[in-house]
């Protein structure tokens, strides 16, 4: 038992870096997407708060690899080329976590 608490409070404790470390590459999408993730009309780019994560996942590795790619998605290009797998599971992670406008 005092095993799996352990392994518990480790899987939580990597799961609250996983958002944080999310949070502060985030800041580089807020131009686009806003502090809120809700998304702005002038740019164009969707609200992607509280969105699940393995479709938030897939979509920035479609735009980063091209397999998604329109004159919208080039613009955000810059933006993701250099993520890492790690850097993308924890963005979406954290975007995932944004509450979803009511
Ligand atoms: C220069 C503006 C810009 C920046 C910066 C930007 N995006 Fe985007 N993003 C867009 C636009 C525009 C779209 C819509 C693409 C389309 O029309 O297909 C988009 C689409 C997306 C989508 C797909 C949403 C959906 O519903 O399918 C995700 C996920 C996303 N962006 C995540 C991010 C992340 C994470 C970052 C930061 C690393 C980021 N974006 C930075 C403009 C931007």
């Amino acid at each position: 038992m005092k095993l799996l608490s352990v392994i518990f409070c480790f899987s939580f404790m990597l799961s609250a870096q996983d958002l944080a470390r999310g949070e502060k590459l985030y800041k580089k999408c807020t131009a686009c997407h806003g502090n809120d993730g809700l998304g702005k009309k002038s740019q164009k780019a969707p609200m992607i708060a509280g969105q699940f994560e393995w479709y938030l996942k897939e979509q920035i590795y479609n735009i980063k690899n091209g397999t998604r790619a329109n004159n919208n998605t080039k613009k955000m290009m810059p933006y993701v080329k250099n993520l890492s797998d790690e850097d993308i599971s924890n963005l979406s992670a954290y975007i995932a976590s944004m509450p979803k406008k009511k």
